[in-house]
């Protein structure tokens, strides 16, 4: 592992406001339960746009969405996730002047993202007006150690100032969230969601608790300050914000370091949040900053030994693979009350919404590499199952359960049924994700505590949304993946992947009574599944009909796609893509036009359902009428592109996909990350390049390396065992770290893997 591709550093800080924007997501700092966008302290002048926000994974209010027509079953509330206090702000004085970027002289000035230690931090060679000179470093972290902590190091050294220093902190509760009515993609309008409460100092520590306007939920922050030398501190609230100011001499050559600690707590999790808040602060002033700059540097160090992927030759891509796993792990839930939001916690973009995104996109890095956190995931669905069931009921069904197309606490939250609702395809890959996880760790304890009733439930459903027609398992008024073509009858992704669900639930069901029939019968007891249901799961997947042409010798999108008008993407001109921010949705749903992946990725995800040539005829033909508007598609096309052995098209997409948000390609990293392709990014890796596949008779690898790399490797957790491919120019070895021997197909070939392996590169 390189370290210095562990260092992300910008330099000489452009003040443009889409850079500061984009600084700010690119910065952030996470650790799963907060997140916080990396603004200056000191803020910006007038008329500058910027995010500010400060959010809490699964921490919501409920928001008014105006349906125009009153149909039964659409949804008129759905969640928001919240900004829930600024703790950012400091000020900073010499002699009364005060430091702003765009004041005075920035003489050298940088942002660094140290994602080996967990920090990031910004250092800026300040000249005042006055010509004092002085260079100020702000280190932030989100504490992987302490989830509620965010920390402040505010260091100032005076170059030629001799004078009074002054820093002024604030604690601000009445916050709002970030709003363009312009973008489907961000909230179209704003609103008082954070109510403030109380404001106080309790000793030292100022805290701030708010109730959100309809959500029932409470927040509460508290925040220390710890400065490094002697001088005048003062504490007051004014307005409602708590502030804290602290005056010093500095002489040439000194420095004052100011620390700021914020704590955040919530009521989903806590029965008083303002006490949990006090209490955890306690607990930070006891460990004290140094320590908890170590904890977080273990915690990733072991973070990036078992999940690290390097390649070896090409440093800037690798630098971009690793940025992207660090966001991985700054984006995901630790508990079971959250998720991955689609902008992990960077950002407003989705409005913190879970979607298919995690099941299909990112629940594999964590399942080949963390399964502790995969559990986590799981353990969310199940929380929310309930939910789903009443989703179930609401769109009709008398039976099982339809997990929501976006939610945080469950309830469905997407306006628009026709590309939300109707991705029925949400319960296929959620039950998609618990067998691979299955296939993965062979964990029978946890299908038995949640996985099995999910999986269950979320068959039941199939039974109903579909029908026999001559013979056949139909499908109808779904969409699939594909968000360009809404509201078809008998999508391929949907119908194939509802067979592979309908398939694993009864094999579950025998596999696990085998296993353990006093749980089972706990299981199957508590949702009244009976045998007669499980033969009917097994003949709808029998029967199960799945679009195929013959002619073309490819799989249909679904019953109609073939029948309608190309678009012509060629002729379309470069500035109306996206295709969704520039032409009615019902004008794209006549036209044979993709905006991600849909079939080609049913045929990654499940490739022994069709035989090679449809896989193939298929990818060439979805090639050309995919925009690839949805960050979700390049890394799938990447894939596949591996797959059939079409090397340069696999590495151009995979290009694409790994620097996504690094270098803001598709112009809106600003609203945050782009959580599912970071994911897709370590797909094409290891299932594109390394040719990974889990499936029920194993483990599959087929390695290729693209020209321009010298090699890679990764590391992946089978059953008891830690797995490290490590590719190489001619040939690759596969090495047994930890854990029994493994029986593993590699290209097709099945072998036995003891200690090591070293196979010739095809
Ligand atoms: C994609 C969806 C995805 C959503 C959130 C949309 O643009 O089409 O597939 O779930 O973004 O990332």
């Amino acid at each position: 592992m390189n370290n210095d591709n562990l260092r992300f550093q910008v330099r000489q800080l452009s003040l443009d406001n889409d850079d500061l924007m984009l600084n700010e997501t690119l910065f952030h700092n996470a650790n799963g339960y907060l997140g916080v966008r990396s603004n200056f302290e000191e803020g910006y002048p007038d008329g500058y746009l910027s995010i500010r926000g400060q959010y809490i994974n699964g921490f919501y209010d409920f928001a008014e969405m105006k349906q125009a027509e009153k149909l039964y079953g659409l949804v008129e509330e759905k969640q928001t996730m919240l900004n829930v206090a600024d703790t950012q702000g400091i000020k900073l004085y010499i002699n009364g002047e005060e430091f702003s970027m765009f004041d005075g002289e920035v003489v050298e000035s940088s942002r660094t993202l140290d994602m080996g230690r967990g920090w990031s931090m910004r250092e800026v060679l300040w000249r005042s007006p006055e010509k004092h000179e002085v260079r100020i470093t702000v280190k932030r972290m989100a504490s992987f150690h302490l989830l509620p902590l965010f920390t402040i190091e505010y260091e100032v050294e005076s170059v030629n100032f001799d004078g009074e220093l002054r820093l002024v902190s604030t604690h601000i509760g009445n916050v709002q969230n970030y709003f363009n009515p312009n973008d489907p993609r961000v909230a179209g309008e704003t609103f008082q969601y954070i109510l403030p409460v109380s404001a106080e100092f309790v000793g030292e520590t100022s805290l701030l608790v708010s109730n959100t306007s309809k959500s029932g939920l409470q927040v509460a922050s508290a925040v220390r300050h710890e400065c490094s030398k002697a001088g005048q501190e003062s504490r007051f609230i004014e307005d409602g914000t708590a502030i804290y100011e602290w005056k010093t001499e500095l002489a040439p050559g000194e420095k004052a370091t100011l620390v700021k600690y914020t704590v955040l707590s919530d009521s989903i999790r806590s029965a008083s949040c303002r006490d949990e808040a006090l209490k955890l602060m306690e607990r930070v002033s006891a460990i004290g900053l140094n320590r908890l700059y170590e904890e977080q540097e273990k915690y990733l160090t072991e973070y990036w030994e078992n999940c690290a992927v390097n390649i070896y030759g090409d440093d800037e891509l690798s630098m971009a693979v690793y940025f992207n796993l660090y966001q991985l792990i700054q984006s995901v839930g630790k508990d079971a009350y959250s998720n991955i939001a689609a902008k992990g916690l960077s950002g407003e973009g989705y409005e913190g919404h879970y979607f298919w995104d995690t099941e299909m996109y990112m629940m594999p890095f964590f399942s080949l590499t963390n399964p502790e956190i995969a559990k986590s995931l799981i353990r969310y669905r199940h929380n929310i199952l309930d939910q789903a069931r009443d989703h179930a009921r609401l769109m009709g069904h008398a039976r099982g359960a339809l997990y929501p197309w976006r939610t945080i606490m469950g309830k469905e939250c997407s306006g628009y049924f026709p590309s939300g609702s109707a991705q029925y395809h949400i319960n296929g890959d959620i039950a998609y994700a618990i067998i691979t996880y299955y296939l993965l760790t062979k964990d029978t304890e946890l299908m038995l505590e949640c996985g099995a009733e999910i999986l269950f439930e979320t068959a039941r459903l199939w039974l109903d949304a579909g029908h026999e027609h001559k013979g056949k398992f139909h499908i109808h008024n779904v969409t699939g993946p594909d968000e360009y073509t809404c509201l078809v009858n008998n999508n391929y992704y949907t119908n194939v992947l509802a067979q592979y669900h309908l398939q694993w639930a009864s094999k579950f069901y025998h596999l696990l009574q085998e296993q353990d029939s006093g749980a089972f019968s706990k299981v199957i007891g508590k949702i009244g599944l009976t045998e007669a249901e499980i033969a009917a799961f097994r003949e709808a997947a029998e029967r199960m009909y799945l679009p195929y042409d013959e002619e073309l010798d490819i799989n249909p999108q679904d019953d109609s796609f073939l029948s309608k008008k190309k678009w012509d993407i060629a002729g379309t001109p470069k500035d109306k893509f996206p295709l969704l921010l520039h032409y009615h949705p019902l004008y794209l749903y006549r036209h044979q036009v993709c905006k991600q992946p849909d079939t080609v990725l049913a045929h990654f995800i499940l490739e022994d359902a069709q035989k090679l040539s449809t896989i193939r005829n298929s990818f060439n033909y979805y090639e050309k009428i995919t925009t690839h508007d949805s960050s979700l598609s390049t890394c799938i096309f990447s894939i596949m592109a591996s797959k059939l052995g079409l090397h340069d098209k696999a590495y151009e997409y995979f290009g694409e996909s790994s620097k996504l948000d690094l270098f803001n390609t598709h112009k809106n990293t600003k609203d945050g990350i782009h959580a599912a392709n970071l994911g897709g990014t370590y797909m094409a890796i290891v299932y594109g390049f390394g040719g990974l596949r889990v499936k029920e008779q194993g483990l599959f690898i087929a390695p290729a390396l693209p020209d321009l790399w010298e090699g890679y490797d990764f590391k992946i957790r089978f059953e008891d065992s830690l797995i490290q491919i490590v590719v190489r120019r001619g040939a690759f070895e596969v090495l047994l770290l930890k854990g029994t021997t493994k029986e593993i197909h590699i290209y097709g070939e099945k072998h036995t893997l003891k200690d090591r392996l070293q196979v010739e590169l095809k």
